[in-house]
């Protein structure tokens, strides 16, 4: 999730956008930069460093050129290597425009040839920079706007824009299309930028752009269009009564509810960028790794933490698409077993940071073993994912909260679109046409259904009121919501420091039943259509009969569920295999409402660090 900043006005423009891209870091990022027009020579200066701010104000401090109109910008990469080149804004090859974009467009790779035949040349491996050159291509002087607007017309995907051209200094023109765009509205000086922390030190005013919108911003006002009708649209300013930090987290009390609340999009985004007319599409995947993945005779996912949960529910989903045996171990487990794996095993490192040591550690014992390593990992450039044979992205945009929420939904809807892949290529697949033509189908009613869930908000709150001082949770689950319990578990004993055991359920005889009685808490994860209900249904009755507190997820209409709990979270009907991406809501809003009421530091919990870059 990259961050934008533009500004027009009476002001020097830079110190105003290091000012707004330093109210977005905490977004994350690992590049940044600056354009804009000089008013002495009216050329367009680029300024871009690789690294944090801190590195391009370095740059900037020799820099002593006048300018009342701008753009800037952090990026969080996507396509391409955090490095200088790749860094934002970028301009066209002639040199007439300047851009900054957050998001992704799809089709960049296409365009990118059809540019490149008409002699373009590309300085960066970014989609961005194709956009640039897309709109400098149709660019003729003082039609910036319509230059934008054909150029948009042709980008596929999700993007916000923001664009300066040298020669029409007294306007900055932007657009939005799924990715968000605020608008600031000042007196003599108009802000653009991806965020309201950004421009909040100058003006509260704001006007919100819709998607397929653009607008043209001057020093004296603001133009909003539709795209699809050309027609002006009016819109009122509002006013935001928020802190710069309420700002950041969007208006949520903490990221993690935030980041809880990101995650219809996150899956849609994957799904969009992933699943295209039936075609499930990995970038990178050479016909040398193609060639290993049929080949391949054993699976190993290898992941700690929450990843490790991913990984479990992906040993669920492969073992339903494919003939192979897959285990899952933790990364230290498996660093330090001397595994026997070798050219004919595939290691599947889950990581959100990219940066965990023991995975890190894991993965180069896999190597050198001769495996094949694939990672799926969310930080863009990280070691991880420079090092592996293959990595896939999982686009979760930059999670601050140190408990893992979108990024563990993002590995759950990417192992599924993983499993399916291989089910179509390798010879063991064992799901035909039908089958995956079903599954994909439930697939993309994933984003709508998360939407739904998260409706459970009010109700979990409830919930928690009457359980938040309770020290021991059991959390049950059987099938692919096994790993859902074990999750459940790890999020509440890391922000709220109860103690919280996560079981497969049919382990309950051989232990965790002593632990049953009027005062214990058990969540039960019992979705309808999983192949082992009864069972589950059974070990909620044994729960009950010892006084028990059920807390039950279920399939809504599940009344003989609801019947035998004191609470029942419902969720829709999916598939079996996507009932662990349903479920994980209740259970990651159950730890956060838990936590909260507890007055625990939700984000930044005591003892624990985002990424356990050592052993
Ligand atoms: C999850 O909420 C925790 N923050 C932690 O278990 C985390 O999942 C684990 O440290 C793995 O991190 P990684 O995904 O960055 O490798």
């Amino acid at each position: 999730m990259c961050g934008i900043v533009g500004y027009i006005g009476y002001r020097e423009a830079v110190p105003v956008l290091i000012k707004g891209l330093e109210h977005l870091e905490y977004r994350g990022y690992d590049s940044a930069g600056v354009a804009f027009i000089t008013q002495k020579t009216g050329h367009i200066h680029v300024i871009k460093q690789k690294g944090k701010l801190a590195r391009l104000k370095e740059d900037l401090r020799d820099v002593h050129l006048t300018s009342s109109v701008g753009i800037g910008h952090t990026r969080w990469a996507t396509h391409g290597q955090p490095s200088r080149a790749n860094a934002h804004p970028h301009m066209d090859m002639a040199g007439q425009i300047a851009l900054v974009h957050n998001g992704i467009i799809e089709n960049y790779a296409a365009l990118k040839k059809e540019l490149q035949h008409q002699g373009m040349t590309f300085q960066s491996e970014t989609d961005t920079e194709v956009a640039a050159n897309l709109i400098g291509s149709y660019y003729r002087k003082g039609c910036l706007v319509e230059a934008l607007q054909k150029a948009v017309k042709r980008l596929e995907g999700f993007f916000a824009f923001a664009v300066i051209a040298k020669e029409e200094p007294d306007k900055l023109v932007v657009f939005k299309r799924s990715n968000p765009l605020v608008i600031g509205i000042g007196r003599g000086e108009n802000f653009v930028a991806s965020d309201a922390p950004a421009i909040m030190p100058y003006t509260n005013r704001v006007v919100y752009l819709e998607d397929d919108e653009f607008a043209i911003l001057t020093r004296q006002n603001v133009q909003i269009f539709s795209l699809k009708t050309g027609k002006r649209v009016k819109r009122k300013p509002t006013t935001i009564h928020w802190s710069i930090a309420q700002a950041a987290k969007g208006g949520y009390p903490h990221f993690m509810l935030k980041e809880i609340f990101e995650q219809p999009r996150v899956v849609e985004m994957i799904l969009k960028t992933r699943l295209r007319k039936g075609k499930i599409i990995f970038e990178k995947l050479d016909s040398k790794i193609a060639e290993r993945l049929k080949h391949t005779q054993r699976i190993h996912f290898v992941s700690c933490g929450t990843a490790y949960h991913a990984g479990l529910v992906g040993s669920y989903m492969l073992g339903e698409c494919l003939r192979v045996p897959v285990t899952t171990t933790v990364s230290s487990e498996f660093r330090y077993g001397d595994p026997t794996v070798g050219k004919h095993d595939l290691v599947i490192l889950i990581t959100q940071s990219g940066e965990t040591a023991d995975t890190l550690a894991a993965m180069r014992e896999a190597k050198n073993k001769g495996a094949l390593t694939l990672a799926i990992v969310n930080v863009v450039g990280s070691t991880i994912a420079r090092e592996a044979d293959w990595v896939i992205y999982t686009y979760a945009g930059p999670e601050i909260g140190v408990a893992s929420t979108k990024a563990y939904l993002a590995q759950l809807a990417t192992l599924a679109l993983f499993s399916i892949f291989m089910a179509q290529i390798h010879p063991k697949g064992k799901i035909g046409h039908t089958k995956i033509h079903s599954l994909l189908r439930d697939l993309s009613k994933l984003p709508l259904q998360i939407t739904e869930t998260l409706k459970l908000e009010t109700k979990i709150n409830a919930c928690a009121k009457d359980l938040y001082s309770k020290r021991t949770f059991l959390y049950l689950g059987r099938g692919y919501n096994y790993p859902t319990a074990l999750e459940g578990a790890l999020k509440l004993k890391e922000i709220t420091y109860a103690h919280a055991h996560g079981y497969p359920a049919g382990e309950m005889k051989h232990g965790p039943i002593a632990l049953i009685d009027k005062n214990q808490p058990v969540i039960c994860i019992c979705p309808r259509t999983s192949h082992t209900y009864e069972k589950m249904l059974s070990n909620i009755e044994e729960i009950r009969a010892r006084k028990g507190i059920v807390l039950s997820v279920a399939t809504r209409g599940d009344h003989a569920v609801q019947k035998l709990s004191r609470y029942t979270f419902f969720i829709t009907k999916t598939e079996e295999m996507f009932s662990a991406v349903l479920a994980a809501i209740p259970i990651q809003l159950f730890a956060y409402k838990v936590a909260s009421l507890n007055g625990r530091d939700v984000d930044q919990p005591r003892n624990l660090a985002k990424s356990v870059t050592v052993e």
